[in-house]
């Protein structure tokens, strides 16, 4: 039977991201070669325009961080191939800009645009706004459901009455639920691979205890059934379907 190849790649925050996370990954989408990659949001972290306390020992730089965002997709774009199928959802940090002009320049909101700024449908990325789900398979992917913490996942099968994959918690996990009539659902929550040094919205000791550097894949039968799993990344490996990836390596050894 022919099994769809998912990629699912969580919130990278650019350009506060791990480093060799990105690397990691973006070696796995190289190595693996997925079918479809779905980008959950939160890809630019958008600090430049955001509305809470500035940190003015941050560097605050919006075109610094459309062009780091940008060169990412670059990399990313040329290890998928032209042949992957590829969806960005927005999260609320992409949300950041639009909230923004929308309330210190109204007028320029038809023309400033995150997904123009990122040149998305030229790189041939399919988008979903804040607060939508894209349909995987029989997965309803969102950036969040409306809830936060490391439960968020489990909350979002109840919301969807289904499956549910989710970024923003930058938990990593993956959990099933049945219901009276016998069916079972999953909810997962692919970690997450931004920089924990980097980013000062959350305690640094809560951040090193909840968030979890990885992505996710999925392999999806023809009916869309989806067989998930959650790879997180450890010392700066990971392995997906038996290979080992590093920062350093693409393609690798089978693990023993
Ligand atoms: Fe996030
Ligand atoms: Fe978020």
């Amino acid at each position: 039977m022919l099994l769809r190849k998912e990629m699912v790649v969580p919130d990278v925050h650019r350009p506060f991201h791990s480093r060799k996370g990105w690397r990691v990954m973006v070696n796995v989408a190289e190595g693996w070669k997925p079918d479809g990659c779905t980008i959950t949001g939160d890809f630019v972290d958008c600090l430049a325009v955001s509305f809470h306390e500035r940190n003015l020992a941050r560097r605050h730089d919006l075109a610094w961080e459309i062009e780091d965002a940008n060169a990412g997709l670059d990399e990313l774009d040329a290890a998928l191939g032209s042949k992957c199928e590829k969806r960005f959802v927005m999260g609320n940090h992409e949300y950041r800009l639009e909230r923004y002009i929308a309330q210190k320049a109204a007028e320029l909101f038809p023309f400033v645009k995150l997904e123009q700024l990122l040149r998305l449908k030229e790189r041939g990325w399919k988008v979903t706004p804040y607060r939508q789900y894209v349909q995987v398979g029989k997965l309803k992917v969102s950036h969040e459901y409306g809830n936060a913490g490391p439960t968020a996942h489990v909350k979002a099968m109840a919301d969807v009455l289904g499956n549910a994959v989710i970024g923003h918690t930058h938990h990593l996990g993956v959990d099933y639920t049945g219901n009276a009539v016998g069916e079972s659902h999953v909810g997962a929550s692919f970690g997450w691979l931004g920089d924990v040094e980097q980013v000062d919205y959350m305690h640094r000791a809560k951040a090193n205890r909840n968030w979890h550097l990885g992505f996710g894949i999925a392999r999806l039968e023809p009916d869309g059934t989806a067989h998930i799993q959650a790879i997180p990344i450890i010392k700066g490996r990971c392995v997906v379907e038996g290979r080992l990836y590093s920062a350093a390596l693409k393609s690798v050894r089978r693990a023993a």
